[in-house]
């Protein structure tokens, strides 16, 4: 077996599509569907540029064959917007200056938003925890913490809104 069919559901749209059996998820990402905001840094597992959001949870998708994939959920950073409006974390990650070259950006988004999915109230270290797999060269991290704490403060407002009886 050289290839194998696939289906996959990425940002909400089903994919079927062959792929070799030797193709990364990344390569499947970013050449087969151009989904280019997932990053190729370091390809051995190192640097999370290519973070995507795997069933919910952060994985690095140089480190997955596309096969391995099969049946499965897959979030990009081209997922995070909605009808044309940035996720609060974008928006945060804006508003504090926490983008510099941007190459980590994407992958440090959804290691964010993972974190928040699981924990809305993250502390400091929480958050220094969950994206510690995500190598940034150029900020130092520190507004990319406060970002996602200004980001964590506008989900809980927004989720206290919706749920008001
Ligand atoms: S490109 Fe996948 S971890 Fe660096
Ligand atoms: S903003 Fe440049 S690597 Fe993070």
């Amino acid at each position: 077996m050289i290839e194998k069919t696939i289906t996959v559901t990425v940002n909400g749209e089903v994919h079927t599509r062959t792929v070799k059996v030797h193709r990364t998820l990344l390569e499947f990402i970013r050449e087969d569907l151009y989904l280019t905001g997932t990053k190729e840094g370091c390809n051995e597992g190192e640097c999370g540029g290519c973070t995507i959001l795997f069933d919910g949870k952060p994985l690095n998708s140089c480190m997955m064959l596309a096969m391995e994939a099969d049946g499965h959920d897959i979030l990009t950073v081209e997922g995070l917007e909605k009808d044309g409006k940035l996720h609060p974390l974008q928006e945060a990650f804006i508003e504090v200056g926490a983008v510099q070259c941007g190459f980590c950006t994407p992958g440090m988004l959804l290691s964010a938003k993972a974190c928040l999915d699981e924990f809305p109230d993250a502390s400091e270290d929480r958050i220094r925890k969950e994206i510690e797999g995500n190598i940034c060269r150029c900020t130092g991290y520190n507004r990319i913490v406060q970002a996602i704490q200004v980001a964590a403060e506008k989900m809980r407002q927004d989720t206290l809104i919706v749920n008001k009886p």
